[in-house]
């Protein structure tokens, strides 16, 4: 019987290199049973560590529908994810887990949805659009606007093709710089509102980045006409434990581990103000 407590080892059974400092690791747990009973929810996180080394919260950018393993993709960082990315397949790593509240679900089917990320901000993502994909029919019209600095940086690229290739769906990436050979936008992800059009009508949209990103998303998510109630995004803290004991993440009453990393606009504007808070 699983613990959330206890870290477990998980074998690496395969690396996705996504970009020149991101990698997807897809992962299995040592023992069968522990994998069978870790369920999880679309946008909730884990925490991965190595002996000796040091522990950090990933978000697990697979799909709860799709089981016998775990994806994160890890961007070398610092001390835990630069050793995580001379890992091979075949190496351990520890996950404990999964923490924090997850994506709404049930509550947004019939609905449009936009999913807006920047740069590493798409992992969390994947994980509920992959399911909105899996039950396609359960949804309305689905557009995704993606911003990378680079072509080079473009998490996931397989997989846009992919979802660019569902009905009634829209994929839309564009980098800050292009590179010989780039087909699609130049400029940071809010250009886009020039390109497609964005309406608020049934609609919710998720944001998920860097923090400067969504400010100027939010601004134009505003002007589009969502209110702060469809509007849901991830926060990002400090992190230690992961469950609400350490004191690291909060803002005001609020503990970023168990109360988010998920938020609508209306949740996060309640907070006071700290900087990269909205
Ligand atoms: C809910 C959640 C989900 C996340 N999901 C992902 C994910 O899917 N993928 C991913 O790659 N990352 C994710 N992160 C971020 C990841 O947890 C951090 O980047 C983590 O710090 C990496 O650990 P590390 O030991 O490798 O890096 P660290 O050694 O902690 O360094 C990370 C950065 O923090 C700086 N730093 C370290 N200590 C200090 C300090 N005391 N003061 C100021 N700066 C400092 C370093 O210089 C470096 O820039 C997530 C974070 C949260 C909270
Ligand atoms: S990380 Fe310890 S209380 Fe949130």
């Amino acid at each position: 019987m699983k613990n959330e407590y206890i870290p477990y080892k998980a074998v690496i059974s395969s690396i996705q290199k996504e970009s020149f400092d991101t990698n997807t690791y897809k992962v299995v747990f040592d023992d069968e049973k522990i994998g069978n009973s870790f369920d999880y929810k679309q946008g909730q996180f884990a925490e991965i560590s190595l002996l000796g080394i040091g522990e950090a919260p990933i978000s697990i950018t697979s799909t709860p529908s799709r089981k016998g393993f775990l994806e994160f993709s890890i961007r070398a960082a610092g001390n835990l994810t630069d050793k995580i990315h001379e890992l091979k397949v075949g190496d351990s790593l520890f996950v404990r887990g999964p923490y924090g509240n997850s994506f709404p679900y049930d509550e947004i089917k019939g609905k449009n949805l936009y999913f807006i990320a920047g740069g590493i901000g798409l992992p969390p993502l994947r994980s509920l659009i992959n399911m909105v994909m899996d039950n396609r029919k359960d949804f309305g019209h689905v557009k995704i606007l993606y911003g990378a600095k680079t072509p080079d940086e473009v998490c996931f690229k397989g997989e846009l093709a992919e979802w660019k290739k569902v009905p009634d769906s829209e994929v839309w990436i564009t980098v800050d710089k292009p590179c010989d050979g780039w087909g699609c936008s130049v400029g940071v992800v809010t250009e886009l509102w020039k390109e497609t059009e964005v309406h608020s009508e049934n609609a919710v949209a998720f944001v998920c980045g860097p923090p400067i990103m969504i400010k100027f998303v939010l601004m134009e998510l505003e002007k589009s006409g969502f209110k702060d109630r469809d509007i849901v995004m991830t926060l990002e803290r400090y992190m230690k434990c992961g469950v609400g004991k350490c004191g690291h993440c909060n803002i005001g009453e609020k503990f970023v581990c168990i109360d988010g990393p998920v938020f609508t606009r209306h949740e996060v504007k309640a907070m006071p103000r700290q900087e990269n808070v909205f």
